[in-house]
């Protein structure tokens, strides 16, 4: 089973690291881009506080490569530009990386100095911050951004339901798991509203009054009937379910592996943040996943590879050194012209994204208790 020291991806900058092969989730984060812009602006105008002295923002489940500083890096630009366009000193900025303690940060603590030392004032102090994002990270009031993209799909552990009564995540029987794939989605998604209702509740202490988030993960559209019954990880776990019944991994092995990885919709995503309630919801979007890249270049060892880089510590902690023959059996499936890109819309996804405010109600409430004593 996945431990926490599991959920890392691949390390370092060679030819499999997450380094390396991102270009997805890059893709992604571009996205993100006019909300952080947004959220600057209106963090620098907000009406109950005068032009902020300093900011203090942090990417959460930051990983290591390029992507790791791309968010942070569009808020520094943004308070750049903003308070070039008022003639306004920029505030004081500290910028802080989150992820596992696992995660390879060496590559990213050399990419802070840098951006500390590169020409934008605003940026004073960096740091890393190592830890789970379903725990305390920072002080409370003391943050103004938290910027996340492809990690909360990450949960703090695997459905204890499903480990507990020895219920396998992915049948290889195709009627056993169609049988049993609405109850393992709906531990998953259990275990998906816990976790990020904490996240959310843990954020809210650490954010000034009126801080904001902006976060983004992979799901699926509450319209989308033909996602409904799939994991975010489908693709991966029928590779792997291949692989089970040509011998390569152990059946036994196959059947207690679990992906602790879940996909909301948009719906449930909204629903969960309405009823843990510290925060107000300014923007939602809905993206098609893939919609935008150029279909020639998603081949089939360029998509192995990036499941590779996301996925290769857990597997190989739980099969052995298996990543080889995972990437041949892609491969090997999506040999025929087309399969790849077929198989990539039967399992449409999509990216959500969400910009938050920290609501003022969350203060007024504290405040209210202290009243009545
Ligand atoms: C797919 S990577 C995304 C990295 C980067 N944000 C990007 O968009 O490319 C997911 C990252 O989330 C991190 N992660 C997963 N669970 C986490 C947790 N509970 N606390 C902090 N980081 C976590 C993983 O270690 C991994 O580096």
């Amino acid at each position: 089973m996945a431990s926490k020291q599991m959920v890392h991806m691949n390390q370092g900058q060679g030819e499999t690291s997450y380094a390396s092969n991102s270009g997805i989730q890059n893709a992604l984060q571009n996205r993100l881009k006019p909300l952080i812009e947004a959220a600057i602006v209106e963090l620098c105008s907000s009406t109950n506080t005068s032009f902020p002295e300093k900011m203090l923002i942090a990417d959460l489940g930051c990983s290591s490569g390029p992507n790791a500083l791309a968010l942070v890096s569009v808020a520094i630009e943004a308070i750049h530009s903003h308070c070039l366009h008022l003639q306004q000193p920029p505030p004081e900025v500290c910028v802080l990386l989150n992820d596992l303690p696992d995660n390879d940060f060496n590559t990213v603590v050399k990419s802070l100095v840098m951006l500390r030392q590169s020409n934008k004032p605003a940026v004073v102090t960096v740091g890393i911050t190592p830890g789970s994002f379903y725990e305390r990270l920072f002080t409370s009031g003391s943050m103004h951004l938290f910027c996340s993209s492809n990690s909360l799909n990450w949960l703090s552990k695997v459905p204890e339901d499903l480990t507990r009564n020895w219920i396998p995540a992915y049948d290889i029987d195709e009627h056993a798991r169609s049988e049993r794939l609405p109850m393992v989605l709906e531990a998953y998604a259990q275990q998906f509203r816990k976790d990020f209702t904490l996240f959310l509740e843990l954020r809210a202490k650490e954010l000034v009054p009126g801080g904001r988030m902006v976060v983004s993960l992979a799901g699926r559209r509450s319209d989308d009937r033909a996602s409904k019954f799939s994991h975010v990880w489908e693709v991966f776990a029928q590779i792997l379910s291949v692989m089970a019944s040509e011998g390569v991994i152990d059946k036994a092995k196959y059947d207690s592996f679990y992906v602790p990885v879940y996909g909301p919709s948009d719906e449930e995503l909204r629903e969960i943040i309405q009823a843990e309630g510290s925060f107000s919801i300014t923007e939602m979007r809905v993206h098609h996943f893939t919609r935008g890249r150029d279909n020639a270049l998603i081949t089939a060892s360029w998509y192995a590879n990036q499941m590779r880089a996301a996925f290769e510590p857990i597997v190989v902690h739980h099969f052995g050194d298996v990543m080889d023959e995972f990437v041949r059996t892609a491969e090997r499936r999506w040999s025929v012209e087309g399969s790849l890109q077929d198989e990539v819309t039967r399992y449409p996804r999509a990216q959500l994204v969400a910009s938050l405010t920290k609501n003022s109600l969350f203060k007024i409430s504290s405040d209210l208790s202290l009243f009545l004593g």
